[in-house]
């Protein structure tokens, strides 16, 4: 199959499901992010993701499926915790890397002994997963190292004519993308941090480690695959700040500010975006990478960042955030 050069706006999940089924490549909603739609078991559609995303093919796929008996079936095993984190999150923003099968191509893993699954928590796209028979692999659906879509506008903006069909849910809840959790080795490691707060695995399972990624490492050495030290980055530079007098941090011909909360003074920024009036952190994660577009497009010099208390989903929009300030290591 070769790419349309059109992308089409699916009607409904049933057409959405047919295209998958044919090998073409379909983005629809999760409740985190839009994801990049293909048939896990067909390579060749799998190779069309990383093609139009241009990934790196040592940053593996996530596979989603519609419940916990399918994610069973991907896996050689489901031990005790698995079962007990999907009895609690799924469906929902959490993605568990388990002992793959060998039907799984080795491109959806990247080569990898394991393979990340979720179960996504929205109407489409179970919906979808239930109509296409087939699990799907699908990472966000924007092109490699940049700003995560969280609308089916946002997929068109960065994929258009690279994906052959969009499927329209509107803005996605959570905002930012799941937690990734291996239990491939002695204990639980969160490789990723995401819409899922540590805090609530940890009240389920007791305590879980925190993969580090050390930003002074090359890419393809980090610890675990896909912690790139540079990542969802818009194109204006951006720079974090911890204060929450942000002026003092004003230093281009024109700032940006990207902020949360009602009590600060944002004298001197051309543009503000503030993610919630009572920094409530679920409210600041669903406006994140929408917030992130709108002061890319605002032509300032400079985006300012406040960084978020690290707890609970601030966590994950922190690290969101520094993967997108930092600068391409020589
Ligand atoms: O919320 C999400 O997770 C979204 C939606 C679409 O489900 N997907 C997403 O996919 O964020 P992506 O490809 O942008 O990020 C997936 C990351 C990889 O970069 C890697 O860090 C981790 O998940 N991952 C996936 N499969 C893995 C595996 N087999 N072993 C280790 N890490 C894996
Ligand atoms: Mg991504």
């Amino acid at each position: 199959m070769t790419h349309q050069a059109t992308t089409i706006l699916c009607e409904n999940a049933p057409q959405a499901a047919e295209m998958l089924r044919q090998g073409l490549l379909v983005a629809f909603p999760t409740e985190t992010v839009y994801g990049l739609g293909a048939d896990a078991k067909n390579p060749i559609a799998v190779a069309r993701i990383f093609e139009a995303k241009q990934r790196p093919t040592f940053d593996p796929l996530i596979v989603h499926v519609s419940n916990v008996a399918e994610a069973r079936a991907l896996t050689l095993h489901f031990p005790e915790i698995a079962e007990k984190l999907a009895a609690a999150f799924w469906p929902g923003p959490l993605t568990l890397v388990l002992p793959k099968r060998p039907e799984i191509p080795d491109l959806v893993t990247s080569g990898l002994p394991g393979v990340g699954i979720r179960v996504p928590n929205h109407p489409l796209a179970l919906q979808l997963l239930m109509e296409v028979g087939c699990p799907l692999a699908a990472p966000s659906a924007n092109p490699f190292g940049g700003i995560s879509p969280t609308t089916a506008e946002h997929v068109l903006y960065g994929l258009a004519g690279r994906v052959d069909g969009i499927l329209d849910g509107g803005p996605c809840a959570v905002g930012v993308e799941s937690t990734v959790i291996s239990l491939m080795g002695q204990h639980p490691t969160i490789l990723r941090p995401g819409g899922l707060p540590r805090e609530e695995i940890e009240a389920v399972i007791g305590a879980v480690q925190l993969a580090s990624s050390d930003p002074t490492r090359d890419d393809a050495a980090q610890p675990a695959p896909g912690m790139l030290s540079r990542h969802y980055a818009p194109s204006t530079p951006l720079r974090l700040i911890s204060t929450v007098e942000p002026a003092v941090a004003v230093f281009g011909k024109s700032n940006g500010l990207l902020t949360y909360g009602a009590d600060n003074d944002v004298d001197g920024f051309t543009t503000v975006v503030r993610l919630s009036e009572s920094a409530d952190l679920r409210t600041c994660a669903s406006n994140f990478f929408a917030a992130l577009r709108s002061l890319d497009a605002a032509g300032v010099d400079v985006i300012i960042a406040r960084c978020f208390p690290d707890e609970g989903l601030g966590v994950a929009l922190n690290d969101r955030l520094r993967r997108a300030a930092n600068e391409w290591l020589e």
